[in-house]
């Protein structure tokens, strides 16, 4: 008897899950995973902290959402991801606009500390919630977070030129051996040398135009976006001849 009634439930909460699965990954929600991203920067942010993985600080007002969402994994075991998913955005729909230690998975010294989270009923509504809660699901997930550090720790192995090229586009446009849009850094090189570095620097920080035949495009500025000691390595590598190693 009870065993065909747990059976009859899981049916139905497959069915339900799957139905709202197949339109738009949210139950039925008109958000997309990247509103998940916005609206949980939006909305959550100024207490947990989203990075992955977590910064955390002596004085944070809560648990990053990192350590939430592995927390709540954990305990919300389910036969398939896809139940767990479902039951995990349940969890935050409810939880987020009624709060309770009842209801907490937090450990009691935690939520001591913390102080329980304040309603955010009036602030968000349950489909934003519902999109918020599958991209926290999706996005702090253990798997990809070992892909990020692995990644930050290939980046912290390179030279500091080459950390620039790796995480910024100047590739995109100047492309070794063809210079179709923009000239190549060993073109670059041959012009200036090593005494044009600070206009090479200068070009890099403010952006240059016209200096070059043929290109009609301009460079943008990119010192806003990168510190003073990243122009100084790349620059001084495209000075030195602007050729990566193994050409
Ligand atoms: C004003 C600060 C604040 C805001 C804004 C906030 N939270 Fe929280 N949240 C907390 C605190 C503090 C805790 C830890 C205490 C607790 O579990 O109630 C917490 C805990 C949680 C938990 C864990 C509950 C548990 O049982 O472990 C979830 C899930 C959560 N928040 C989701 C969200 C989401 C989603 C948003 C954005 C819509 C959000 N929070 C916005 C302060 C906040
Ligand atoms: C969207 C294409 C594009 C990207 C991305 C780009 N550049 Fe350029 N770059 C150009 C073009 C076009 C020129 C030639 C502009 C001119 O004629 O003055 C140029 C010129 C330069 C020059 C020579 C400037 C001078 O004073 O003669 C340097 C140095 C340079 N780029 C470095 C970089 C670095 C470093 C990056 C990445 C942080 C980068 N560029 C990203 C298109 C690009």
């Amino acid at each position: 008897m009870r065993m065909g009634f747990r059976f009859a439930t899981a049916l139905l909460f497959a069915a339900v899950v799957l139905s709202g699965c197949g339109k738009s990954g949210d139950r039925g929600s008109s958000y997309t995973e990247a509103d998940g991203e916005r609206l949980a920067n939006k909305k959550c942010a100024t207490c947990h902290d989203l990075h992955m993985p977590a910064k955390t600080s002596e004085n944070e007002v809560a648990p990053p959402m990192f350590a939430v969402a592995v927390h709540l994994k954990d305990w919300m075991k389910s036969d398939s991801p896809a139940m767990q998913r479902a039951k995990f955005i349940d969890f935050v729909q409810d939880y987020v606009i009624n709060p309770s230690p009842q209801k907490s998975y937090c450990d009691p010294a935690s939520l001591k500390s913390y102080g329980l989270m304040p309603s955010q009923k009036g602030k968000v509504n349950r489909e934003e919630l519902a999109a918020i809660a599958g991209w926290v699901y999706d996005h702090f997930d253990q798997k990809a977070m070992l892909e990020i550090i692995r990644r930050e720790n290939y980046l912290k192995s390179l030279p500091p030129y080459k950390r620039v090229l790796e995480t910024k586009d100047c590739k995109v446009c100047h492309i070794s051996g063809a210079d179709r849009v923009a000239p190549s850094f060993e073109k670059i090189a041959q012009r200036y040398g090593i005494e044009g570095l600070e206009n090479i620097k200068r070009s890099i920080r403010e952006g240059s135009r016209g200096r070059w035949k043929g290109y009609s495009a301009p460079m943008r500025a990119y010192g806003k976006d990168m510190s003073e000691a990243q122009i100084e390595a790349i620059a001084k590598w495209i000075a030195a001849g602007g050729r990566e190693k193994g050409r």
